[in-house]
């Protein structure tokens, strides 16, 4: 797996200049290599973290408490306590059980309530297990203040690699509308968190990912709807990491079955290719070879069926030690492959 600074950051600086009111906060479960968060506490960015685990490797790598969000709407007592005593204050909640275990372990913390919005068409939705409804909002951020902590805004998730901006737009007018309304009850909020869900392309010319595009929409409807003393950030993931990762891995066997040939890869679902399962992820394989292609199926090294990689990749005749590779696979890959299935381990990773 080689990772390119370069692209890194390219991808922040793409962020900073089409989202120039967003700090971005590097969601580090996309891609958690060491050196990856460093690049990016080097370029100034927050994090967000989901666990205690992820907190103290951004604070070990650099990252200062201030930027730092812990983001998991559900935390363990043990975790909150870990976020208080390593001065982490600002974090989400959802539910009102989550206040109470925020107030009791991390008194006076910066809270943001989490609504549900739509993911209308994005890959991954991440409004079916988190997110309050908008219409309970101002009553939680209320029992917030009334436990002794701070509410400090809104955030939201348009569910991973979200191609379809109306779902940041509806999602930024809920929001502004629950501003307003904690405004006017004497409670007025400064940040807004539009969460991650930025789009990359997976394939060469894939139609329907354009980011700038999107962001100018975004950007016009802040503008449009908030008061210029909101701050707002983001939690991007994917969009950060996603395109500086290529993945090379090596054909170990081949066969011809059901009326195509199969290539087997030493890498797979298990492996440096979790996210076809977990982030419901489709790549395009590429090979060294030219030619004529044809129909094929690519499976991983392990004995299980499942771990097949797809059935109709249109490729030339492989044969064994030849090259897959796939481009714009920094993102939830080598981040959810397990260690050692089958003795098979993940891709050593080479950050250039
Ligand atoms: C709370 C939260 N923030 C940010 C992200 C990153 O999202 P993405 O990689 O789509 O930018 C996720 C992804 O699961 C998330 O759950």
């Amino acid at each position: 797996m080689i990772l390119r600074k370069s692209q890194l950051i390219k991808q922040y600086r793409r962020f900073r200049k089409a989202l120039p009111s967003v700090t971005p906060f590097y969601a580090i479960k996309a891609n958690p290599h060491p050196k990856v968060i460093k690049t990016f506490v080097r370029l100034g960015s927050g994090f967000d973290v989901a666990s205690a685990v992820e907190m103290h490797e951004v604070l070990r790598l650099g990252a200062p408490p201030e930027k730092v969000i812990f983001a998991n709407t559900i935390k363990s007592i043990e975790d909150i306590i870990a976020a208080r005593k390593a001065r982490v204050r600002l974090m989400t909640f959802d539910n009102e059980s989550e206040l109470y275990k925020i107030s009791e372990h991390c008194p006076g913390a910066q809270v943001l309530l989490r609504i549900k919005v739509d993911n209308d068409r994005s890959v991954v939705n991440l409004s079916l297990k988190f997110g309050a409804d908008a219409d309970i909002a101002f009553l939680m951020l209320r029992k917030a203040k009334s436990l002794g902590l701070v509410p400090v805004g809104v955030s939201f998730h348009v569910g991973s690699q979200s191609k379809n901006v109306e779902n940041y737009l509806q999602a930024l007018e809920i929001t502004s509308n629950i501003l307003n309304e904690a405004e006017e009850n004497g409670l007025p909020l400064k940040i807004v968190d539009i969460g991650g869900g930025f789009p990359i392309p997976h394939f060469d010319g894939e139609i329907g990912v354009n980011f700038e595009r999107m962001a100018s929409q975004i950007q016009k409807q802040i503008k449009l709807l908030f008061d210029k003393k909101v701050t707002f950030i983001a939690e991007p993931g994917r969009f950060f990491v996603g395109p500086a990762g290529i993945l090379v891995t090596q054909v170990v066997g081949r066969t011809f079955r059901n009326n195509k040939n199969y290539y087997y890869l030493n890498d797979g679902v298990y492996q440096d290719f979790s996210g076809i399962v977990f982030d419901h992820c489709k790549y395009e394989f590429k090979t060294l070879r030219r030619g004529q292609k044809f129909l094929s199926a690519l499976a991983g090294p392990t004995c299980d069926s499942f771990d097949t990689l797809s059935l109709d990749a249109e490729i030339p005749e492989l044969y064994v030690h030849d090259t897959v590779y796939v481009k714009n696979i920094g993102a939830y890959s080598s981040a959810s492959a397990v260690p050692n299935f089958n003795g098979f381990h993940p891709a050593e990773i080479l950050v250039v």
